[in-house]
């Protein structure tokens, strides 16, 4: 089998060096040249563990290689991916899908073969019908079908969801699309994933459905533990009190900052756009989009109150411990600690902070942050330290270095990494997210 991926960003990148690992025979192609020559080199262009490795032992085997030419790229190939960007339009929230169309188009110029076209990356209801018509109008003589195959692949931990699904969802429209991707997916059928066939718009739906689900979770679960805090209840506790209960589940219903990413904002405000453009709305997913992104910034002010307030703000220094909108990857897309640390600059606020991965990626974003080497740079002299992201190197900080570091034992910890007892004991006012 011969698989082409067309965008070698974080999820072609992943998907085509796992299913090369599978022992497909893939091409990751990206029209940006350097970034070829440096995946050639073995130099990664994101973050993400265990893929170094794995890239490069595939390439080694031969299995995998990259081109910067569509044209090149697809010869031969039975299953061409498309897994280009699809950012949030700038002005109105829709999906922006000109690379998936330019891809597209290119794909039916260059198809030099019978090939089933998969859009891999998140795409709005009826994407694929669109691909379909773009390819049909290239008048190419050869065979093709439009697959959908949503990824849900968490960042930090992708190689082990593209290993081992919970389900892979495949929405196909004929014989050739099933038969193709059953062949592509043979080895994960045979670790006994699960695999869905569906219609295309239904498993484009379903990516949406997925991720406005999750994002869901969060924010409910975030606002029971504004709730916990005024009624002095412990959201820890109703996190698991709800999470036996299987019809709910334990996961994702971890209190914090809100949800940020590459995934859940873009995602939830595209469907909306979906929603209002087939007068269908959805009123859950618009109260989820706007709780979170109020959420924000109240976790700036919840630092403020813990130094004094807005007023007492100016001239004092806060330590922000983690950038990146959660561990394990050097990604500040939509981070809540964007929103945290501009509100405690508007405030006068002297912002010091370190990430073990975002720095490089967060210096654009946070202009007015200065960015330090280790976290006991950024806890020096500071009026309070707030956790942000729950690195596990924040989960182990040397408690006492700390208390003789900072200016005042003050600690917000919007992760809940601490627990409030052992802090209090120790002299720190604490607080936390829905812990009384
Ligand atoms: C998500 C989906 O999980 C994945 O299936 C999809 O393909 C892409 O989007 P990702 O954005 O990598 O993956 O991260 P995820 O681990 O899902 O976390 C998203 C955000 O939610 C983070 O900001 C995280 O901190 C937050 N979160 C998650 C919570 O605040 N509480 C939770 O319980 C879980």
């Amino acid at each position: 089998m011969k698989i082409a991926m067309v965008g070698s960003g974080y999820v072609g990148l992943v998907s085509g060096a796992c299913f090369a690992d599978f022992g497909h025979d893939v091409v990751c192609i990206d029209k940006d040249q350097s970034k070829i020559d440096r995946l050639n080199d073995g130099v990664m262009p994101i973050y993400e563990p265990g893929l170094a490795d794995l890239v490069t032992s595939n390439a080694k085997a031969g299995r995998l290689t990259f081109t910067a030419s569509l044209a090149e790229g697809i010869k031969g190939a039975n299953a061409i991916f498309i897994a280009v960007g699809t950012p949030s339009r700038r002005g109105d929230g829709h999906a922006d899908l000109s690379f998936v169309y330019a891809v597209a188009e290119e794909i039916g110029e260059h198809l030099a073969g019978d090939a089933v076209v998969v859009t891999k990356s998140t795409v709005p209801v009826g994407t694929g019908d669109e691909v379909e018509r773009i390819l049909k109008n290239s008048g190419t003589p050869h065979r093709i079908a439009v697959v959908s195959n949503p990824e849900f692949l968490r960042e930090g931990a992708a190689i082990g969801d593209f290993k081992r699904p919970d389900r892979i969802v495949i929405g196909a429209e004929d014989n050739f699309g099933r038969e193709i991707m059953s062949e592509v997916y043979r080895p994960l059928f045979l670790n006994e994933s699960p695999i869905l066939f569906t219609g295309r718009r239904t498993s484009e739906l379903i990516k949406y459905a997925a991720n406005a689900f999750l994002a869901t979770k969060i924010t409910f679960i975030n606002e029971m533990a504004d709730l916990c805090e005024k009624v002095g209840a412990n959201v820890q506790d109703v996190s698991r009190g709800i999470g036996m209960d299987n019809r709910i589940g334990s996961k994702f219903l971890h209190a914090g900052p809100g949800y940020g990413g590459s995934c859940f904002p873009k995602d939830t405000l595209a469907l909306l756009k979906t929603a209002e453009d087939y007068d269908s709305p959805t009123r859950i997913v618009e109260s989820v989009v706007k709780a979170n992104e109020s959420r924000k910034r109240a976790m700036g002010r919840k630092v403020l109150d813990a130094i004094g307030g807005l007023n007492d703000a100016r001239g004092k220094k806060v330590a922000l411990l983690g950038l990146t909108f959660k561990p394990n990857t050097d990604d500040m897309r939509d981070s809540p600690a964007i929103a945290v640390a501009q509100t405690l600059t508007d405030a006068g606020v002297h912002v010091a902070a370190y990430d073990p991965e975002g720095m490089e990626q967060a210096k654009p974003l946070m202009p007015e942050v200065e960015m330090v080497t280790d976290p006991y740079a950024a806890i020096a002299d500071a009026d309070a330290i707030a956790i942000v992201t729950e690195w596990d190197a924040f989960r182990a900080l040397d408690l006492k270095r700390v208390m003789d570091l900072a200016k005042s034992p003050v600690m917000v910890d919007l992760r809940n990494i601490y627990r409030p007892a052992d802090m209090r004991d120790m002299g720190f006012a604490y607080t936390s997210i829905g812990r009384g």
